[in-house]
């Protein structure tokens, strides 16, 4: 039997000395959806994907990620390479990729490295067989072309527009074969047609490769056409949660959030 949810947080506070950066959190995530985290600058977006994923360890509350084969996980306590190998991929709002290496090795370390022997390792590992090779050749290919970067395959990573290089993250998360995939800004840095390009791609991550979505989005209009559900979190407290329709007409999250400028902060 399948979990209906991906995810259940109840509870969940995150303190670093006196700051209080997740304050008796709880939420779900239903599997299959795409859902999306706002909220204002510091509000603990990013706290709470460090906390699903394992980086940060949060004082209290738990944190359950169901998979699909019926077993479950308590991700608090557990290493981020723990939590990721059991198919919890994420993106970061700071771009992370080998600038000195090419589209397609970026993407082939990410294929590599979910088998648990990290990126270093997986650069320096002994001489593997040449069938463990051809297929994750096969799957970074096949990712490039999911992503549409293709043809940019063998030029460096360094070199990508904003729009390719959230492409290349996208794909990066992906080739760990992920259950669900965490995106922080995702689209930050880039142009109007180069977001809605992206937006595009993450439905189809969804649609078409049924990997649920969490998503940090700060372009309400992005976000708003994304996400099937939200929560807004404010000072480290979801504040609200529903649809975008109920999120945008709500008093509470208009006053805190909204209301201010709907561009808010970068
Ligand atoms: N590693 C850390 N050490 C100390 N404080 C942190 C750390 N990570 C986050 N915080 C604090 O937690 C709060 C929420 O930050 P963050 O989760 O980055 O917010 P957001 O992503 O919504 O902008 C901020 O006050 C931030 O300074
Ligand atoms: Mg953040």
């Amino acid at each position: 039997m399948t979990a209906e949810n991906i995810f259940e947080v109840e509870h969940v506070t995150l303190r670093f000395g006196g700051v209080v950066s997740l304050n008796d959190v709880s939420l779900f995530q239903k599997r299959g959806e795409i859902l999306a985290v706002i909220g204002p600058n510091g509000a603990g977006k990013t706290s709470l994907f460090n906390s699903l994923t394992g980086v940060y360890q949060p004082q209290e509350g738990t944190i359950v990620f169901h998979r699909a084969d019926g077993r479950s996980m308590s991700v608090i306590g557990k290493k981020p390479h723990r939590v990721a190998g059991a198919g919890v991929a994420r993106t970061f709002q700071a771009s992370r990729m080998f600038s000195a290496l090419s589209t397609f090795d970026n993407v082939k370390i990410g294929a590599e490295d979910h088998r648990g022997f990290g990126v270093v390792g997986a650069m320096l590992r002994g001489p593997r067989t040449r069938h463990d090779d051809r297929r994750s050749d096969e799957r970074t290919a096949e990712l490039l072309r999911f992503v549409g970067l293709a043809e940019r395959a063998n030029v460096l990573a360094a070199s990508l527009s904003y729009g390719e290089r959230r492409r290349l993250e996208i794909a990066r998360g992906l080739a760990t074969g992920p259950e669900v995939l965490l995106l922080d800004e995702p689209a930050a840095g880039t142009n109007p047609a180069e977001k809605l390009d992206l937006a595009r791609l993450i439905r189809r991550v969804r649609d078409e490769l049924g990997v649920t979505i969490l998503l940090i989005e700060h372009d309400m209009k992005l976000v708003m056409s994304l996400a099937e559900r939200l929560y807004v979190l404010n000072f480290g407290s979801v504040i609200a949660e529903g649809t975008p329709a109920e999120i945008r007409a709500n008093p509470v999250v208009i006053e805190a959030y909204l209301g201010t400028s709907t561009e808010a902060s970068a």
